[in-house]
């Protein structure tokens, strides 16, 4: 089958599009025959093997997991011994933990308990644009969050893969939304539900005097002093992501008990189903910016690296009866 691999860290030139075997599921897990993947920012940390931490995972020197790619919808094309919930033709969906990536080929083997069924009414593309990108808003607003109706949320990067979740997820809590994003996203953050939209080129959040109950950081740009003027006296800011290492150390050494960085996320059933049930009650709606062919994986990953996305970045994989 085909994948795209990288034998050395680097930029995404080291990303080749190569025949590799297919590979046989475990007793538990289900074979996949991909039809659609997404990029995370996960893919270029561990491709560049950045932040340096990021070696201690995936190998010192060179990649231990020479494959890419969490997100995937697909068609099971065979099921472990042990595998009670999948037949053979289910279209499924599901993300991979960041030890075993291997979405960006035409076939990967899964956990049984990292796949749902695929919601019905839903493309592969659209499927494969939800399971980290959820995963994180809801894991970030719900876990480290303590999210609760009624209360005033901020999504910071509220038009990124994940924020464009966050904002979502948040509504379907039942809280009031303000989005943070630039001009050219206002109209389409607005669309997904949120009630206030910053654009941040024409405003600090952390300056209008205005206090919110939560701030969800999907960018990982502010001080926590930022946040301490942003938040309400018993507020809570959960930040997913970082622009510098010396942003991810202030918030995490200065943060205290109100401020921090919330967990990575994890693949899991439960929040899966979860956030099927959102998809399914049309509550959450995937936002695809671009759709990009297995053999232009690369590109995708520059155009994400870059940091403007709006909404999820997702590869379609041509379905080649000859593998
Ligand atoms: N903790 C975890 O488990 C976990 C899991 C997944 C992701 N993450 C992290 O979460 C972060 C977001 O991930 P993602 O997938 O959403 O990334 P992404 O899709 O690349 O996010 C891009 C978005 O960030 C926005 N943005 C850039 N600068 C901004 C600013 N100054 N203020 C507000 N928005 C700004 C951009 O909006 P404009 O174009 O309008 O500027 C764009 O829509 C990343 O740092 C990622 O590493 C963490």
């Amino acid at each position: 089958m085909q994948a795209i691999v990288y034998t050395t860290y680097g930029s995404p030139d080291v990303l080749q599009l190569n025949d590799v075997e297919k590979p046989t599921p475990k007793d538990n897990e289900v074979l996949v025959k991909v039809h659609a993947a997404s990029a995370n920012p996960a893919d270029w940390h561990l491709m560049r093997a950045e932040p340096f931490l990021a070696r201690l995972e995936n190998g010192l020197l060179q990649p231990k997991n020479t494959k890419l790619g969490a997100d995937v919808a697909g068609r099971v094309e065979a099921v472990g011994r042990n595998v009670t919930q999948f037949h053979v033709g289910d279209d499924v969906f599901g993300s991979m933990p960041l030890n075993q990536l291997g979405g960006f080929a035409e076939y990967v083997c899964a956990s049984e308990e990292l796949l749902a069924l695929k919601p019905a009414r839903m493309t592969f593309e659209q499927a494969a644009a939800v399971p980290l990108a959820a995963f994180t808003a809801l894991q970030g607003l719900r876990d480290k969050g303590q999210i609760q109706p009624g209360q005033r949320v901020l999504i910071n990067g509220a038009s990124g893969g994940v924020g464009t979740f966050a904002v979502q997820i948040a509504k379907s809590f039942g809280t009031e939304v303000t989005g943070v994003c630039s001009t050219r996203n206002v109209d389409m953050v607005r669309s997904i539900g949120a009630d206030h939209v910053i654009d941040y080129t024409q405003a600090d959040f952390t300056k209008n005097g205005q206090r919110y109950d939560l701030i969800f950081d999907a960018v990982g740009n502010r001080s926590v002093s930022d946040f301490k003027r942003a938040l309400s006296p018993n507020g809570i800011c959960a930040v997913a992501g970082f622009t510098s290492l010396s942003r991810l150390f202030q918030v995490m050494l200065l943060g205290g008990k109100k401020i921090g960085m919330m967990e990575t996320a994890k693949a899991n059933k439960k929040d899966l189903v979860f956030i099927k049930e959102l998809l399914e009650a049309g509550k959450v709606v995937p936002v695809i910016d671009r759709c990009y062919p297995l053999r232009e994986v690369p590109e995708a990953i520059r155009y994400l690296e870059a940091g403007h996305a709006r909404g999820k970045v997702v590869i379609t994989v041509e379905q080649n009866n000859k593998t």
